[in-house]
C-alpha cells in the first residue's frame, strides 16, 4: 500500500477493502502475445489477456463480475437468482452455471436473438445447470421479469436476487475494477508492457467501465476503448460516463463503508466509443469481423465468436488505422469463453429454445 496516499497499488492491497466475494475464478488471467497477426497487420506490438481463462471449465468476462454477485447471493441466503437478457447471453448461462455449484437456482427470462452455434451452447449449457428459461419479447421482458421475480418470492422457497442485465452493477464493476489492478501487477513484474490502449466489447458496459475506473485507480497510463457490440440506444457516451463513475464510486466507498471520491480526471478516463464494427445491430454478424476472425483464429490458434469477441478485433483495427496507431501498444480484452459442452434433449424443448438448435447459424464459433 502506497502509504501516503492509502491509495491501494497492487491487487494484495485490494484484499484489505474487499466486499462479500466467493472465490470462484482462476486469478489472474494470463496475458499473451500476439505476434503473427499484429505482423500481418503491421503493429508493433499486440497482446491479448485472456478472460477465457478465468475458470477451468466455464470461465470469460462475466466471472470477475459472479465473484461479487454470487458473494452477495451467499450472504443474504439467497435460493433463486432472477435475470434477463437474450436467449444466448453468456450472462444467463454463466450465471445458471456458477449459481448452480453454489446450490442457487436461476430464473432467465429471455429475448429471441439472431442464431448462432454459441447460442444453443449456452442455453444447452444454463439447462443442464437447471436454469428455467422463461420468452418475453422487448415489450414484455420487463413485466415478465417483476413477474417471475415476485413469484419466486412469494413461493416461500427463500430469498430472492434480481441480478441486472449483463451482470451489470456497481457490485459485480467491482470484479472489473481488480482486475485493472491485476494487469497492473502483471506489468510490474514484466510479463506484458504498457498498453496504450485496451479493447473491451461494450455489451452491458460492465466490464470496459468497471475496467477504464480501474485503471485510472490504479494509476495507469492506459486508455479504454469500446467497441459497441449490443445496441447504440444504450452505448452511449453518456451513459458510460455515469456507468465509469459508478464503478470508481462503488470503489471508493467500498460499497458504502468509507467516504466517496471521484476525482477530477475520472471522466477523461472514460472509453472513447467505436460504433463502426456492429454493422446490423447485436448478434448480426459481419463480413469483417468474420474474415478477421478466422485469420486470428488461424494465425494465434484462439476462437472467436461473431457477437462480442470478433467485431471487438474488428473495431479495434478499424480504429488502429483510421487513427494510424501501429506504432503503439494494443491489448484485446478476450471474453469469449464457450459453454462447458452439454448433452440435453432438444425434442423436449419448448418451440421458443428449440429454434436455435435447429434452425441455420451464422458462421463461427462452431
Ligand atoms: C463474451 C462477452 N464479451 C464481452 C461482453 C461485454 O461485457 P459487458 O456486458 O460487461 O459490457 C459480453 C457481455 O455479455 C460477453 O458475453
Amino acid at each position: 500500500m502506497n502509504k501516503s496516499s492509502q491509495e491501494p497499488s497492487t491487487t494484495a492491497d485490494l484484499s484489505t477493502r474487499d466486499i462479500p466475494r466467493v472465490s470462484i475464478g482462476t486469478w489472474p488471467t494470463p496475458v499473451q502475445e500476439a505476434p503473427r497477426f499484429a505482423a500481418e497487420h503491421q503493429l508493433r506490438s499486440l497482446w491479448v489477456k485472456r478472460e477465457d481463462q478465468s475458470h477451468p471449465i466455464c470461465g470469460g468476462n462475466k466471472v470477475r463480475g459472479l465473484e461479487y454477485l454470487l458473494g452477495r447471493a451467499t450472504q443474504k441466503n439467497v435460493k433463486t437468482l432472477v435475470s434477463f437478457s437474450s436467449a444466448g447471453s453468456h450472462h444467463l448461462s454463466k450465471t445458471a452455471w456458477h449459481a448452480r455449484q453454489l446450490g442457487i437456482d436461476t430464473v432467465a427470462v429471455f429475448v429471441p436473438q439472431p442464431n448462432a452455434h454459441y447460442v444453443s451452447a449456452n442455453i444447452a449449457s444454463a439447462l443442464a445447470a437447471g436454469a428455467r428459461y422463461v420468452p418475453a419479447n422487448y415489450a414484455t421482458v420487463l413485466p415478465k421479469t417483476i413477474a417471475c421475480y415476485l413469484r419466486e418470492r412469494l413461493s416461500g422457497t427463500g430469498p430472492v436476487m434480481f441480478i441486472p442485465p449483463g451482470g451489470t452493477s456497481s457490485r459485480s464493476m467491482y470484479g472489473h475494477v481488480r482486475a485493472a489492478f491485476e494487469l497492473k501487477d502483471q506489468i510490474d513484474a514484466g510479463l506484458v508492457p504498457m498498453p496504450d490502449y485496451i479493447y473491451v466489447a461494450l455489451g452491458s458496459l460492465g466490464t470496459a467501465c468497471g475496467l477504464a475506473a480501474g485503471l485510472h485507480h490504479a494509476r495507469l497510463d492506459t486508455k479504454v476503448v469500446g467497441v459497441i457490440v449490443s445496441h447504440r440506444w444504450y452505448c452511449t457516451a453518456r451513459r458510460v460516463r455515469k456507468m465509469t463513475r459508478k464503478a470508481s464510486w462503488a470503489f471508493t466507498t467500498k460499497m458504502g463503508t468509507a467516504k466517496p471520491r471521484i476525482s477530477d480526471d475520472l471522466d477523461s478516463a472514460q472509453p472513447p466509443l467505436i460504433e463502426d464494427a456492429l454493422g446490423g445491430g447485436y448478434a448480426q454478424f459481419t463480413d469483417s469481423a468474420v474474415r478477421r476472425a478466422k485469420q486470428f483464429e488461424a494465425t494465434e490458434g484462439l476462437p472467436f465468436d461473431g457477437t462480442y469477441m470478433a467485431k471487438t478485433l474488428d473495431g479495434m483495427l478499424n480504429f488502429i488505422e483510421r487513427r494510424g496507431l501501429q506504432e503503439k501498444t494494443h491489448l484485446l480484452w478476450y471474453t469469449y469463453c464457450p459453454a462447458p459442452p452439454t448433452e440435453i434433449d432438444v425434442k423436449a424443448l419448448p418451440s421458443a429454445l428449440r429454434r436455435y438448435f435447429d434452425e441455420p447459424v451464422q458462421p463461427l464459433d462452431g
